[in-house]
């Protein structure tokens, strides 16, 4: 995540935005949820910056500490700003047993990625931004494994090779 006191607020068009947003989800079942999700999605770079969760939780009223528990504990949520195209590479156990260990390191590898603490819960990012490789715990496809899902579309019965080709194309694929 991203670290340090990251305390100024969103920009004025951004808390109109997000006001919207709050005012749309209001007295709905599980609307922090709601509310992050969307304002997640509007956000460019497909994250919820610090600030942004302090906005949430000044114009919801709930307790900054139960937003950041909220933003952290879903993996939905991403406190880092994400490339254009994401690579989720499921480390459940029956991807696992069916070789996508090989898969993640064989993408990592490829995309110049450096191996952090844990190689089973993996959130990087290309530094141009373009691609962000992920782990996810299991897609409940597991008669697919491995499965991949590519900027939300599932792929299953994935091979190497043919990963590596898709990868490829999303890396050199020409910025407009
Ligand atoms: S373990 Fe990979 S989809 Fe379930």
């Amino acid at each position: 995540m991203t670290t340090g006191l990251v305390t100024a607020l969103p920009r004025s068009e951004d808390q109109d935005l997000i006001d919207r947003i709050i005012g749309d989800q209001a007295g709905r079942p599980g609307a922090l949820l709601g509310i992050l999700a969307k304002v997640q999605d509007h956000n460019r770079d497909k994250y919820l910056p610090m600030a942004t969760l302090e906005y949430v939780a000044k114009r919801t009223g709930i307790p900054e500490s139960q937003v950041y528990a909220v933003a952290t504990f879903f993996a939905l949520f991403n406190l880092d700003p994400q490339g254009k195209h994401t690579v989720a590479i499921c480390r459940g156990t029956a991807c696992h047993t069916r070789g996508s260990r090989a898969l993640l390191e064989r993408v990592k590898l490829q995309l110049g990625m450096q191996e952090t603490g844990d190689a089973d819960k993996v959130a990087l990012t290309t530094p141009d931004r373009r691609v962000t490789v992920r782990t996810v715990a299991c897609f409940g496809q597991c008669a697919l494994a491995p499965v991949v899902e590519i900027d939300h579309a599932i792929r299953g019965h994935v091979k190497e090779q043919a990963l590596i080709r898709e990868v490829e194309a999303l890396r050199r694929e020409r910025v407009r």
